[in-house]
C-alpha cells in the first residue's frame, strides 16, 4: 500500500515538473515574435536601446571620460558615428566590441540597430 501511494506522489510531481518546463519553454518564442523591426525609429527604439546600454560611456556628459569622445545621445552625433555602429554592436572583426564590457545586445536589438541604419539612419 505504501508503494502504491508512492508511484501516485511521483507521478503528481513528475506532472509539476513537466508543466513548469512547458511554461519555461513557451516563454522565448513568445518574446521572438514580438520583436518587430519594421518599424524602427530613432525616436523610439533606438534612443531607447543607446539609453540602457551605452550612454553610461557615450552621453553628452560621459563620452569624453568613458566613450573615447564618441557622443550617443543626440540624432546628429548618432548619426555621424552611424556607420560604425552596427559593426561594433554585432561585434564584428575589425570593430570595438560594444557594449564595452557588457553583455551583448540581444538579437532584436541588434535586427534594430541593422534595419535603421541600413535605411540611412534616419531622424525619425
Ligand atoms: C563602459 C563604457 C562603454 C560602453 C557601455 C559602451 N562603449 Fe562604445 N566605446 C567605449 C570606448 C572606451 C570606445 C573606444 C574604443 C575602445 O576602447 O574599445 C568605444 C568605441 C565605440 C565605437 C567606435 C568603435 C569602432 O570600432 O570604431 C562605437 C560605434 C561605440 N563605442 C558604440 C557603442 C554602443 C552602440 C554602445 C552600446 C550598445 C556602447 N558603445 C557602449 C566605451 C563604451
Amino acid at each position: 500500500m505504501k508503494n502504491i501511494l508512492l508511484i501516485i506522489v511521483l507521478f503528481v510531481l513528475a506532472g509539476c515538473y513537466y508543466d513548469s518546463e512547458e511554461a519555461l519553454f513557451g516563454k522565448p518564442a513568445i518574446q521572438a515574435s514580438t520583436c518587430n523591426i519594421d518599424s524602427t525609429k530613432f525616436s523610439v527604439e533606438i534612443k531607447s536601446i543607446l539609453q540602457s546600454n551605452c550612454l553610461s560611456c557615450h552621453s553628452n556628459t560621459t563620452a569624453a571620460s568613458s566613450g573615447a569622445g564618441i557622443k550617443l545621445q543626440d540624432y546628429a552625433d548618432v548619426k555621424s558615428n552611424s556607420a560604425r555602429l552596427l559593426g561594433s554592436v554585432q561585434q564584428a572583426s575589425g570593430y570595438s566590441p560594444m557594449p564595452k564590457g557588457g553583455l551583448k545586445l540581444t538579437d532584436c536589438s541588434i535586427s534594430m540597430i541593422q534595419a535603421w541604419t541600413t535605411k540611412g539612419a534616419p531622424n525619425n
